[in-house]
Formats: C-alpha cells, structure tokens, sequence
C-alpha cells in the first residue's frame, strides 16, 4: 500500500479529552489488522467536507503493537480551513472515513543509551506510540510535557501511568515553566532529544541544544502543518496543459489533485519534501511555510512544497 492509497476505518469511539481535543478510535470496515507502524508514525486521513476533500495527517497515538486499531488525537482549530472542524463536527462514532497507510518521519533512533520526550500541547501525540515501544525496549527515558493550562492536561493522568516518575507537567498559567536548558544538562553522552509542538518551542529547544554543544543529529522535532488560507491565484501546470484556480482555503496541493493530475506525498504538512514542484515563472511571489526547503532553495525562486506553501500572485506556472 502507497502513502497515495487509502482504506476505510470506522470510527468506534470519540473522547473529548480537553475542551479543544477530541482522540478518535479507527477500526477498519471488515474488523481486519490494519497496517503495522512504529512509534512517532502518522497517517493522512481524508475529510470530504463541503465541496472539497481534506487530506490531513495526524498522528497514531494507539500503540504500535496492536494493529486491531488506530487511535488519533485532533484539535480544533476554528480559524483553519475547515478540516479539524470537520472533523469535531461532522464526524461521529459510526462514521466512515478513509486513511493512508502509516508513515513514520518521526522515529525513535532505538540505538541511543536515552530518549527525552518534549511536547507542547497536543503535540504529546506522536508521544504515546513511542511510549509504548520505550517502555518494552526498556530504555531511560524522560517525558516532558507543557500545557497552556489545567484544562488543557487532559491527556497527563494517562501519561503518568505510562510514564510514571519519568512524566514531567509543567502548567503555564500556574508559573511552571520547561528550562530546556536544564533539561539537557547533564543528560549522559548517547541521549537524543526528540520536541513536537508549537514552532516556538522547537526553535527554542533546537537552540538550547546547540548552545549546550548537543550535535543537531541528536536533536529531532516533528511539526506537521495545516495548509495556511491565503489569497486565491491561477496556477499553469505547463507539462499538464491545466489551468486552474486555487481557492483562499485550499491548498495548492489539493487544487492540483482535484484537476486529476497526481502528486508524490508522505507527510502533507510540510516536512517530507516529497511533493516538491519545479516553479517556472510567476508574476507575484512564493510563500514558503514548510520547513524543508533550505533558505537558498526558498531564495532561487525556483522550488515550492504545495502542501502547505502557496503564491501571493495573479499566476503562478508550475513545471509539472
Ligand atoms: S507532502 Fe511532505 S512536504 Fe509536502
């Protein structure tokens, strides 16, 4: 099964864990296994909201060793394009929906002597299924957790009892702040942080690590981005022959597979790379909002990640 193909899951169960996240329950239609995976692994799950298909991907917070299920955690977020609200409103127990097949960008390197786990929010996610791998390699580990409040920890008595003494909280609003500097001092030689959360909170663990001399390959941090609104624009896919529009609230990505031509994906969310497409003119300018390309590459003009990057422009002509 590609990242491009799709089954279909039912929705078995939908707890709303804190007032902005719901975590769904996904069994395939037939009761079968559904596609192995390992921890820190997503999936695409598709959205057929009104007149368009939402492709997003989240993460499979079930555990990895028991493919009777997926679990996932979505927040809403009411100034996106509609998808987290798609799914908090339209979708219920019951539900069909279809997804992609794991794809872990997100992995734990097994070889290292300890892992220390950072999250913000609902980026603890990607979290739970690594968990449950540390917790049967029986590796250290260290757990670190920040929420905006109490009412956003819905997910931290489950942690405890994964995580025990290795669970850190730490509640905003109530002064308790994570010092990543003090997270990664002393930590003994072998240690790999690994951060999911707000892209503050990564940049500033990345630069905590560097000014305490970590090496950057033992430092990952996994942000999947919604595709930003902006304004709408023609894109020219030349090799194509298509003209097409591209709508405030959709994604170029989605615009070009709606006109039926296909493009490469894993992540859908700026990370990956796979969906790169060669930019041959434009009379506005690129919006950038991956994190993949280097800032040369956003510089030449020339490369453009449609799954979440889009053109402030009249026309854009894209080389495929
Ligand atoms: S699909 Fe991964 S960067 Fe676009």
């Amino acid at each position: 099964m590609t990242p491009q193909e799709s089954l279909p899951v039912r929705v078995a169960r939908i707890e709303a864990v804190t007032p902005l996240v719901n975590r769904y329950t996904l069994r395939h239609v037939d009761g079968a296994d559904l596609p192995a995976f390992s921890g820190g692994s997503h999936i695409v799950v598709e959205m057929q909201g009104e007149g368009r298909l939402h492709r997003n991907p989240y993460s499979l917070m079930s555990s990895p060793w028991n493919t009777s299920h997926y679990q996932i955690g979505v927040r809403r977020v009411d100034e996106g394009r509609g998808g987290s609200r798609f799914m908090h409103e339209q979708v219920k127990e019951g539900s069909i929906l279809r997804v992609s097949a794991p794809v872990n960008l997100f992995p734990l390197l097994k070889t290292r002597r300890k892992h220390i786990l950072i999250a913000g929010g609902i980026g603890i996610t990607p979290f739970f299924s690594q968990l449950a791998e540390l917790r049967r390699l029986d590796v250290p580990y260290e757990l670190h957790y920040a929420v905006r409040s109490q009412e956003h920890a819905g997910f931290a008595t489950e942690l405890l009892r994964l995580a025990g003494e290795r669970l850190r909280l730490y509640v905003e609003d109530a002064g308790q702040q994570l010092d990543f500097a003090k997270v990664l001092a002393g930590q003994p030689l072998g240690t790999d942080a690994y951060v999911c959360g707000p892209a503050g909170m990564i940049e500033a663990l990345r630069q905590a690590a560097r000014t305490a001399g970590w090496p950057d390959s033992h430092v990952h941090w996994e942000r999947l981005l919604a595709p930003p609104v902006g304004e709408p624009f023609e894109a020219v896919l030349a090799r194509s022959g298509i003209t097409l529009q591209v709508g405030a609230q959709t994604s170029l990505l989605e615009a070009i597979e709606a006109a039926g031509v296909k493009v490469s994906y894993l992540c859908r969310g700026g990370a990956c790379g796979q969906c790169e497409l060669e930019v041959l003119e434009t009379d506005g300018e690129l919006v950038h909002h991956d994190h993949y390309l280097s800032a040369e590459e956003r510089a030449s003009g020339r490369k453009l990640m449609p799954c979440v990057s889009r053109a402030n422009c009249q026309r854009l002509v894209l080389a495929i």
